[in-house]
């Protein structure tokens, strides 16, 4: 869902774009870089998954592919997609990727699902590069601070796309934005950053009320003409129909949120076997490239945060004038407020 021109835009408009790059093989993650320093000269962040595979991917079955093929089979052929055929696993190395942000010298680097190796975030250190690491756990946090990294993101169960427990399992790693973040804030003392939730300025006050001293927003970017979602997803999320939003692993293996809608639900029933990320990715895009082609959205992963539904602005920029004018209103109103009680106070 990332895209060049939406992470060169945050960054050009006064935020910090973020790539996710995790599925790319090395040498097209290079080219990302290249063509976002193309489109900005600021700093901009590359996110990567540390853990890039569930156990059991290598040894999965082709029995196991057509188990949980036969699900999506219908799909596939009323949208005219080709039957897909089973093809061994061929895993990209979290290291050959890592390499490249080395190699091409990024300002920030992110991550999801567990820590680099020390080797790694020493590397990135004595480049200058910023370090940040994602929670969805207060002990995830203070192993992420043991470890020495810069900043903090606290994510709550709010958020669009996956949840990048490391410690336990997802769904027992399912705390909110508004009871993670102050825990976190007080658990460690690197800076924090609050992600989940955040769809408006009312948002992004609450974060800072709560400790933070940065948000995270990605759901109220995917709506955004800029953002690499396609015209269906991106409708989805300015409809109403993403005011109901879930959880599933049924879209690649591991746990994400998306809009609630009819591949979701079927691929949430009991009976469905998913295969092991990155396997069951894989085997949706099938169903989901075809899909698109055949203006299909209740057969595609709508990713989805639970804030879709206050996503109003449809460009990058437009967007970030708001939040900022709307920051500044409810800072005006709170000063007023205390102003006022302050008079108050003065007269008793
Ligand atoms: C479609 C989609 C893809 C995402 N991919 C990544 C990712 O690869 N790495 C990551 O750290 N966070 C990823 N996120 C999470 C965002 O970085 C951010 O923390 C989250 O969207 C914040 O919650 P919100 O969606 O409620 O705004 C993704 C979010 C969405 C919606």
């Amino acid at each position: 869902m990332s895209s060049q021109r939406l992470t060169a835009s945050v960054s050009n408009y006064g935020g910090l774009g973020s790539f996710g790059a995790h599925g790319l093989k090395p040498e097209a993650i290079r080219n990302v870089i290249r063509e976002i320093k193309a489109l900005t000269t600021k700093p901009f962040a590359m996110n990567l998954w540390v853990s890039m595979e569930d156990e059991g991917a290598v040894a999965s079955t082709e029995e196991a592919f057509h188990r949980s093929l036969s699900p999506l089979a219908k799909h596939i052929e009323s949208v005219g997609g080709a039957t897909p055929s089973y093809h061994p696993y061929e895993p990209i190395r979290f290291e050959d990727q890592v390499q490249v942000l080395l190699d091409e010298g990024i300002s920030v680097f992110s991550f999801i699902y567990g820590i680099p190796s020390k080797q790694i975030l020493d590397e990135f250190r004595h480049q200058g590069i910023v370090l940040i690491g994602t929670a969805t756990t207060v002990d995830e946090a203070i192993a992420l601070e043991q470890a020495g990294v810069d900043v903090i993101a606290a994510s709550g169960f709010e958020a669009g796309g996956h949840r990048g427990s490391f410690l336990q399992p997802s769904e027992d790693s399912l705390t909110g934005t508004m009871a993670l973040v102050p825990q976190v804030v007080d658990a460690v003392r690197l800076p924090v950053v609050a992600a989940g939730g955040i769809g408006d300025a009312r948002g992004i006050v609450a974060a800072f009320a709560l400790g933070a001293e940065g948000v995270q927003m990605g759901t109220a970017f995917l709506a955004c003409e800029e953002s690499g979602a396609n015209t269906l997803h991106r409708k989805a999320l300015l409809s109403g129909q993403a005011r109901q939003t879930a959880l599933t692993r049924g879209f690649t293996g591991r746990l994400a949120r998306g809009i609630k809608n009819r591949l979701l639900d079927e691929l949430n029933q009991n009976n469905i076997e998913i295969l092991p990320y990155p396997l069951q990715r894989a085997l949706v895009r099938h169903l989901s490239i075809p899909a698109e082609k055949a203006g299909r959205p209740e057969l595609l992963p709508l990713w989805s945060g639970q804030s879709a539904n206050l996503a109003r602005c449809t460009h990058v920029r437009a967007l970030l004038d708001t939040l900022v004018k709307e920051i500044s209103e409810i800072g005006g109103a709170v000063q007023s407020w205390s102003a006022h009680r302050q008079l108050e106070e003065a007269q008793e």
